[in-house]
C-alpha cells in the first residue's frame, strides 16, 4: 500500500505517509516540554512525521492551560530533549506554532501577557483554567502595528530556535481560529490598516510570517494548517471570496516553496456544515506541493483512498492518543483502542503514556 511507503518531505525521508496530527495534550507544566512529554512523542515515532502540539512563539499566546512555548532558552531546550527522543526512535518531527489570540483567559497568561487579536472582538464562551475553572475569554486588545511587528517576530524566532536544537521543522497553524485565521477571516478581522478589509490585506500578517520563516529556515521545513469553511472558535464558516482568499493563500505559499499545506476537514468532528465548493482540490491544484488531508480515518483502506484521490500525507488525531504503534496495527488490520476524552487535557501520566 502507497500508506505504508517512504516519501519525501522536502529534504526529509519520511518511513510511510501517516502524520500525527496536532494534538493538545496540556501536559507541559509551566509551558515547559519535559520527560513525559519526550516519553509520550517517542512512543509514536512510528508515524511518517509527527507534528507536536500547538506551541505558544509569545507569552501572549498561551491561552489555554499547561501548553507549552518556545520563546524561552528553558522552553526550547525542552523541545531539543522530545526531537532526540522522537529520532532515536526512528521518526521525524515539527512543531506546530499555535497562538492563541482571543482564545484565552488571563488566567492562563504568565505574568506581563497579555490577551491580542486583530480586533478587540470578544470570543463567547468560556476557557478553562486551573485557577478557577471556566471562565469567559477575555477580550483582547485589537493590535498595534508594533504588537503585529512583535508577534511576527516572536514566530519568526521560535522557528529559527527550534530548527537549530534539532527539530526537523515548523507548522504554522493558521486554522481552528487562532491568532492566524483571526485574521484572515472576516468575522474576527475588521481592521481598516493594511492588515484587514479585503482577503489580501486580511492574509498579510499570515504570509509575512511565511515569507520570513521560509527566507531563514528554508520553506521545504515549513508547513501551514488551515481550515477553510472551519466555524470552530466562532469563526466565520463561508464569506464572500473565501475561494479567491485560499486561492491566493495557496499561490503564495507555492512561491515560497513550502512543505506542506495541511488541511482540517472540520465537517469531521468539528460541526461544520457541508463545504459548497470542493475547496481541497481548489488548494491542492494551486498549491502543486504536498497536501496532508484526514478526519476521522481509522484504516489503512481509508487513508489509502485519500492517497488514491490525489493527497500526498494522511493526518491521524485522536488514534494516535490512544494507539502509539498506530501505525504496526493500521498495517495488521487491528482493531484500535478508542481514546477516553477524560484524560485528553488532564496533567499526568494517566491516558498519555499508559495507551498499549
Ligand atoms: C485532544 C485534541 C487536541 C487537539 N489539538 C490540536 C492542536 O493543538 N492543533 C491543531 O491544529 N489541531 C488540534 N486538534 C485537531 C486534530 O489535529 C484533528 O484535526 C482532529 O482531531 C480530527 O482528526 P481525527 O478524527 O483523526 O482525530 C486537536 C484535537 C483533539 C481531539
Amino acid at each position: 500500500m502507497k500508506t505504508f511507503e517512504e516519501f519525501s518531505l522536502g529534504d526529509l525521508k519520511l518511513k510511510n505517509r501517516i502524520i500525527m496530527a496536532p494534538l493538545t495534550r496540556s501536559r507541559a507544566i509551566d509551558n515547559i516540554p519535559n520527560d513525559l512529554m519526550r516519553k509520550y512523542y517517542s512512543q509514536r515515532a512510528s508515524a511518517g512525521l509527527i507534528i507536536s502540539e500547538g506551541t505558544s512563539p509569545s507569552p501572549n499566546g498561551l491561552g489555554y492551560p499547561r501548553i507549552p512555548g518556545a520563546y524561552s532558552n528553558e522552553q526550547i531546550n525542552g523541545w531539543k530533549k522530545v526531537a532526540e527522543g522522537v529520532h532515536k526512535n526512528g521518526g521525524k518531527f515539527f512543531v506546530q506554532l499555535m497562538h492563541t489570540g482571543r482564545v484565552t483567559s488571563g488566567l492562563n497568561l504568565p505574568e506581563g501577557a497579555k490577551a491580542l487579536a486583530p480586533s478587540a472582538i470578544k470570543l463567547d464562551g468560556e476557557m478553562y483554567t486551573d485557577v478557577k475553572g471556566p471562565q469567559p475569554h477575555d477580550t483582547p486588545a485589537e493590535m498595534t502595528i508594533a504588537d503585529i511587528k512583535t508577534a511576527q517576530d516572536e514566530h519568526v524566532n521560535a522557528a529559527v530556535e527550534l530548527v537549530k536544537v534539532g527539530v526537523d521543522g515548523i507548522e504554522l497553524h493558521a486554522a481552528n481560529g487562532y491568532l492566524l485565521e483571526q485574521f484572515i477571516n472576516p468575522k474576527s478581522n475588521i481592521r481598516t490598516d493594511e492588515y484587514g478589509g479585503n482577503y489580501k490585506n486580511r492574509a498579510r500578517f499570515v504570509l509575512e510570517i511565511a515569507k520570513r520563516v521560509a527566507d531563514i529556515i528554508g520553506g521545504n521545513k515549513v508547513g501551514m494548517r488551515l481550515s477553510p469553511y472551519g466555524v470552530f472558535n466562532d469563526m466565520q464558516g463561508d464569506y464572500e471570496n473565501l475561494v479567491d482568499a485560499y486561492t491566493y493563500l495557496a499561490e503564495e505559499l507555492k512561491k515560497l516553496n513550502f512543505a506542506y499545506i495541511h488541511i482540517v476537514d472540520q465537517r469531521v468532528a468539528m460541526g461544520a456544515p457541508e463545504f459548497s465548493t470542493d475547496i481541497k482540490s481548489t488548494i491542492k491544484n494551486t498549491f502543486g506541493g504536498n497536501i496532508i488531508v484526514g478526519g476521522d480515518v481509522h484504516t489503512a483502506s481509508r487513508a489509502e483512498e485519500l492517497i488514491d484521490e490525489g493527497y500526498d500525507l494522511v493526518y491521524i488525531g485522536r488514534p494516535f492518543i490512544s494507539n502509539p504503534n498506530l501505525v504496526e496495527k493500521l498495517k495488521a488490520n487491528e482493531t484500535l483502542t478508542d481514546a477516553d476524552p477524560n484524560t485528553f487535557y488532564a496533567p499526568g501520566e494517566v491516558g498519555y503514556v499508559d495507551y498499549i
